[in-house]
């Protein structure tokens, strides 16, 4: 995705059906893995449309290089060191966002890289 040209008319494309692709947008939207590649090139796309993010990934001085990146509008921001392939994080992590935000995000983006090993679910630590 890139600098701030490339990738603006697939956000676009994507984002009409769900009201965010035009500039000026109210929505709330999570994105897991934000530090960086594709979470955090929409990060900063939507931040600069209006929009508030919740981000989350797992290393801390990527989150605070990221906030400190989206000054505008940046109380509105949250990010927070969560790791998805953890079920208490997440757990954290939502009760983080529903303490602050006051209900769920309008949009989740799932685009934290995991790759796990192929388990039985219930045999995976805290399921
Ligand atoms: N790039 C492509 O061309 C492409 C193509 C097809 C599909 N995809 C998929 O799109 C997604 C994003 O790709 P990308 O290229 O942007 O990946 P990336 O550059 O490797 O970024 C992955 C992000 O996920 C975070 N992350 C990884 N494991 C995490 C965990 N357990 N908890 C929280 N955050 C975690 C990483 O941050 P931390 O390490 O700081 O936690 C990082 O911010 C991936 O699922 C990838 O498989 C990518």
């Amino acid at each position: 995705m890139g600098g701030s040209g490339s990738g603006r008319g697939a956000v676009k494309g994507i984002g009409m059906g769900i009201g965010i692709g035009r500039s000026g947008g109210n929505r709330t939207v999570l994105i897991t893995g934000v530090s960086k590649g594709i979470g955090r090139a929409l990060a900063i796309e939507l931040a600069n449309r209006g929009h508030t993010i919740i981000g989350c990934s797992r290393t801390q001085e990527k989150l605070d290089s990221l906030q400190s990146l989206l000054t505008t509008n940046s109380n509105h921001h949250l990010f927070l060191n969560t790791d998805v392939s953890c079920n208490n994080s997440v757990a954290e992590m939502a009760r983080i966002v529903m303490e602050k935000k006051g209900g769920p995000p309008d949009i989740i983006v799932n685009s934290a890289g995991t790759i796990n090993k192929n388990n039985k679910m219930w045999e995976r630590n805290g399921l």
